[in-house]
């Protein structure tokens, strides 16, 4: 694909229905805008993403008579909620078009007119079916069912006849222009297997199409014949214009139109992909550069949606999470052009294990260490071996592939790209242990050069999720003494020795919060992680035959020191931790629950006792070959006994 080469980035999502507040679905499409959005910012282009509101037609005049409402009243109130969302996600918008907004209405009247006199609108009659929620006249093949009726064959919904006076616009004209339109610029509509649905739709025909409404009060006056309204359709469309200017404000317009991304859910693709650069070509106006259209969140396999009452209210994950680990989901789970099932415990798979596992520890215990270990900021590392030198390396190459992948709209595969490096790095520090190299001084310079590039490696990292991430980014780097935000440091400029020699870190603070099921979707919907081991109330006999017990009897529990070789979290669990042990003999692999006291990174070095023979549990699938001793405190947690002094794996304990 040719490379967009302009200075200058206008990105926009669809303007959404005030009918209701938005759901997760269109949270996704605005939080992909976003990204993009705030990547084209760090890749050095002047950038404007618009969002909105689609406020007349039938489908809100509708809404707005069933809650006994105006149709602005309802408009301003659900606008609001709206807004509070975008602000609750980080959203960047630079405007916030209202289709009620006087220069937009002006605007889409001027156009009008324009293609009344040009010839391109004329007025006839118009006789079909029309779908009041997709704000759709329906396709003439579709069946007239029994009881005389259509059914929209895109929502599933009762469509109604209608039979008035109307204004068509020339659409059929168009039909050879929008081929070549594909055939030309097939970065026209992404991806590909969308162009190729978009394309054979308009080979199968164009007909003509009806652009205003006698029965439909709630909508833009046709200028010099009040009695229609202006097919909120092309009214809508036309806020990528109006909001950039048209008419109003000439510079904006020419600095940022033709559009570089027109965002949009596969469902509205043909209203952009085809109609709209129809609209375009007759009024003159460039053509915008891509429609990319997006997959859908499905609930149990079927699309989210308002009226289907299976839709997900993201203020909820919200209050909890913040915005990033929403964002972070979403962008990851599913390439942008597919579609993907939500579920709350992939949701927090993801967030447990991506974000508070691998990113979060990551960035708690090099700062932390980093505070220990160097609290006047790291100093005299020594020189770089060839494993340092990777890590250096692969992040210069990791940041070319990152920018190509944002730049390709591929979100999911950037994120999987750092992720990876995210592993590397996590894996760096375990195989060159710094807590332990830092209980001898002799090897400072060599503790120096590891935690260096280790914090060099998350201040890279968290550039490269900044435009996904923007808060946990910004705060990241706030936390590595930096001055700057990682917005006001060009693509181009972001270089792995930006965090030098005698930066003073500040103190870490929990970036992600780690949340189990059961607070998460309440205790009942939430399936039991491993039960705990019932503990029966001993009986008075049962307690007098507990208490005393013969040595030989005690003797046969084998009791050892066990070397803590490997703790790893288990995807979903939050309370059991999987251990790989050296107990003296062999080495053991354990599943233990401690997970509420001790994180995996701390565990690894340390000696403990274990009971070697006891019989083999199976838990959550994985076989745990010995148990470890600890004390339980009060509030049920468990407290392992570590040892004072150094002991060799294997010793006895009796
Ligand atoms: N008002 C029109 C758009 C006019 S643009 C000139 C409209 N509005 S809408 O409120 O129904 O929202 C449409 C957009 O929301 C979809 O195109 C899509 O981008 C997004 N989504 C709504 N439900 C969705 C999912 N379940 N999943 C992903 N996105 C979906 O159509």
């Amino acid at each position: 694909m040719e490379k967009n080469t302009k200075k200058t980035f206008y990105i926009t999502t669809p303007i959404y229905y005030v009918n209701d507040v938005p759901h997760i679905g269109h949270a996704y499409t605005t939080i992909i805008a976003d990204t993009l959005a705030r990547f084209q910012k760090l890749a050095g282009k002047d950038v404007f993403f618009m969002t909105g509101t689609d406020e007349h037609g039938q489908k809100i005049e509708k809404a707005a008579a069933e809650r006994g409402l105006t149709p602005k009243a309802l408009a301003d109130s659900v606008v609001g909620r709206a807004q509070d969302l975008w602000r609750s996600l980080d959203i960047s918008h630079d405007f916030f078009i209202r289709t009620t907004m006087d220069f937009h209405e002006k605007g889409v009247q001027k156009l009008f007119q324009m293609l009344v006199d040009k010839g391109d609108i004329y007025k006839g009659e118009y006789k079909g079916w029309y779908c009041v929620s997709d704000e759709n006249f329906l396709p003439d093949d579709v069946p007239l069912e029994a009881e005389g009726c259509k059914t929209c064959p895109d929502c599933g919904k009762k469509a109604y006849g209608v039979s008035e006076e109307t204004y068509f616009f020339r659409l059929s004209a168009y039909q050879d222009k929008l081929l070549t339109l594909y055939a030309e610029h097939p970065e026209f509509v992404r991806p590909q297997s969308r162009l190729n649905e978009v394309t054979s739709f308009v080979r199968g025909g164009l007909k003509d199409l009806s652009i205003t409404r006698t029965t439909v009060k709630w909508g833009v006056p046709v200028p010099g014949d009040p009695k229609h309204t202006i097919y909120v359709w092309f009214d809508a469309l036309h806020n990528y214009v109006t909001g950039i200017g048209y008419d109003w404000n000439p510079e904006l317009f020419k600095k940022f139109w033709p559009a570089d991304i027109h965002l949009v859910g596969k469902d509205i693709l043909r209203f952009h992909a085809v109609y709209w650069p129809a609209f375009l070509m007759a009024e003159g106006f460039p053509l915008p550069r891509t429609v990319y259209g997006h997959g859908w969140w499905l609930k149990d396999d079927t699309k989210m949606s308002k009226s289907k009452g299976n839709v997900l209210d993201p203020q909820a994950i919200l209050k909890v999470f913040g915005p990033d680990p929403l964002r972070y989901f979403l962008l990851r789970e599913i390439p942008i052009g597919q579609d993907g099932n939500f579920s709350h415990e992939g949701f927090l798979h993801r967030v447990n294990s991506d974000l508070a596992n691998d990113l979060g520890n990551l960035v708690q215990r090099t700062l932390t260490m980093i505070r220990n270990y160097f609290d006047g900021g790291i100093i005299d590392p020594e020189e770089e071996t060839a494993a340092d030198l990777k890590v250096r390396t692969d992040f210069e190459d990791l940041k070319t592939r990152v920018f190509d992948h944002y730049d390709a709209c591929a979100l999911n595969k950037a994120l999987e790209e750092i992720w990876a490096y995210i592993g590397q790095v996590n894996k760096y520090l375990a195989a060159n242990e710094p807590w332990i190299m830092a209980k001898d001084p002799a090897r400072r310079p060599r503790l120096a050069r590891v935690l260096l590039q280790a914090a060099a490696a998350i201040r890279g990292i968290s550039y490269l999720v900044f435009p996904v991430m923007p808060g946990s980014a910004e705060k990241i780097w706030g936390f590595l003494g930096e001055g700057k935000k990682p917005s006001e440091v060009p693509y181009e400029e972001i270089e792995f020795d930006g965090f030098g020699p005698g930066r003073k870190v500040g103190m870490p603070q929990a970036l992600f919060p780690r949340v189990a099921l059961k607070d998460f979707l309440g205790e009942e919907a939430a399936a039991p992680e491993t039960p705990p081991a019932p503990r029966p109330e001993p009986t008075k006999e049962g307690k007098e035959a507990m208490d005393i017990i013969t040595y030989d009897e005690f003797k046969r529990m084998d009791l050892r020191v066990a070397h803590i070789l490997a703790a790893e979290r288990l995807p979903g669990a939050t309370k059991i931790l999987k251990l790989q042990v050296d107990i003296g003999t062999e080495k053991r692999q354990m599943v233990a629950g401690i997970a509420e006291t001790y994180t995996p990174e701390e565990l690894v070095g340390k000696k403990l006792i274990v009971i070697v023979n006891l019989k083999p549990a199976v838990i959550r699938g994985i076989e745990s070959q010995a148990m470890l001793l600890a004390a339980i405190t009060p509030d049920n947690k468990a407290l392992i006994p570590f040892f004072d002094r150094d002991i060799a794996a294997g010793a006895v304990v009796k």
